[in-house]
């Protein structure tokens, strides 16, 4: 093939840059608008990547990151710690699901994983360096880029290069709906003392917005449970509220051992994660040969500017009016799914908290899908950034977005679907 090249400086992210000579620049961000450079605004309604939770260059974040960049912006967080990430912690353990935790910092929601996936593997191995252990994801699972994460899910054109360099993992079936027994029975067959499920409570995400129920999670989790083996819960999405409670895990009985937390962490303001682990296997750690330690860092763990904004953000959360904003997201789109359970083009809707998703009726599924780029685009076109999972379309909004913005989305939606009918007819 001849080479090709462009002039465009940046390589992103999931991006094939064959052609690109420009992207859209954004300017400004207020709310749940974006401004780009050509004057345009688009309502954001997938949180930019499922992060953001009270809206774009909320003042109160932003203040109170300024205050702490003043005070102090970095510290080595190796034999040192500093009041905002105690308090952090400390105010956390209010919402989190009832048991002794301890929290671990790192940068991003695969590092939350990365360390997550260590630490369990460590904790069964603290005797016995060459124990077995038995990682159990569920298909169509996402838990981020770096190589453990990649190898703890599922298989994909996302993951085929380095497919021969991943750690074995047995994959079973998620609980949605139809599938609860065939997840059930594969999972007791292969459960013992040295499984280590990773999971998406109650909602996959990048699976295209799989959806199960608590009872389902409830019998998912006690067999592992049950069995002796250990439970990773990435709440990387689904915490801070997008289910329409703090955290996922809160809806069930079983517990996690360990949960993964990042996106909603910080307000969506900047990139932090925590790894929550029980007492236990913390306590599994203390030593005094320094190498039965957890021996794994990053250069900005902890930063106190990250954990300003969490805290900012935390005060958003406590204040009931966010509840009030989840739930009346929750009443639309419930109001929104029977509507659109009507249109033809539509297979199934799922809604769960501030989540809303769609399956367009097509054979071919996959996040590659043809419909995908042309559904993308034309949702720009009509001022709303909606970025489909192939055939699925969703929208995981601010808290903050108004009934009229909510609409705007919906309508964006009901307009693309109505423009495939009329394609396919
Ligand atoms: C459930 C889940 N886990 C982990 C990740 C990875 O997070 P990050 O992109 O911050 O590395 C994601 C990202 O979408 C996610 O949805």
């Amino acid at each position: 093939m001849a080479k090709v090249t462009n002039k465009y400086p940046v390589w992103h992210p999931f991006s094939q840059m064959f052609g690109v000579e420009s992207i859209p620049t954004v300017v400004k961000a207020e709310g749940v608008w974006l401004h780009t450079e050509d004057g345009k605004k688009l309502y954001d309604a997938i949180s930019s990547w499922w992060v953001n939770l009270h809206g774009h260059s909320n003042p109160k974040i932003a203040e109170a990151v300024y205050k702490q960049m003043l005070n102090l912006e970095h510290v080595i967080f190796a034999g040192f710690t500093h009041q905002p990430a105690i308090e952090l912690c400390e105010r956390l353990d209010k919402y989190l699901p009832k048991r002794d935790w301890k929290y671990f910092f790192s940068d991003n929601g695969s590092t939350a994983v990365e360390v997550a996936l260590k630490m369990a593997i460590q904790y069964m191995r603290q005797g016995d360096l060459k124990r077995k252990v038995n990682v159990v994801a569920l298909d169509g699972s996402y838990h981020g880029d770096t190589f453990g994460a990649m190898s703890a899910a599922t298989r994909s054109v996302f993951t085929d290069p380095w497919d021969d360099l991943f750690f074995d993992v047995t994959i079973i079936p998620p609980p949605s709906p139809g599938n609860e027994l065939a997840c059930f029975n594969q999972l007791k067959e292969v459960a013992d003392e040295s499984t280590i499920l990773i999971y998406e409570p109650l909602v996959l995400g990048a699976a295209g917005m799989v959806m199960y129920s608590p009872e389902a999670m409830e019998e998912m989790l006690s067999i592992v449970h049950h069995a002796g083996g250990m439970l990773i819960a990435d709440e990387v999405m689904t915490g801070f509220g997008r289910t329409g409670q703090w955290f996922a895990s809160n809806a069930t009985k079983i517990l996690p051992d360990l949960m993964c937390l990042s996106k909603g962490l910080t307000g969506g303001a900047l990139p932090m994660a925590l790894t929550i682990c029980k007492q236990e296997l913390y306590d599994s750690f203390l030593h005094p040969e320094f190498e039965k330690g957890f021996l794994h860092g990053h250069s900005f763990t902890g930063n106190p500017v990250g954990c300003a904004a969490a805290l900012a953000s935390l005060d958003l959360m406590e204040d009931p009016e966010t509840w009030r904003q989840i739930e009346a997201m929750n009443s639309f789109f419930m109001a929104q799914k029977a509507v659109l359970e009507q249109h033809e083009m539509v297979k199934d809707v799922r809604v769960c908290g501030g989540i809303i998703a769609l399956d367009i009726e097509e054979e071919n599924k996959g996040y590659i899908h043809p419909l995908r780029n042309k559904m993308y685009d034309a949702f720009l076109e009509k001022g709303v950034l909606i970025r489909p999972l192939g055939n699925v379309v969703y929208l995981l909004p601010p808290y903050t977005s108004s009934k009229e913005e909510l609409s705007l989305a919906m309508d964006a939606i009901k307009e693309v679907l109505n423009e495939l009918m009329e394609v396919v007819s």
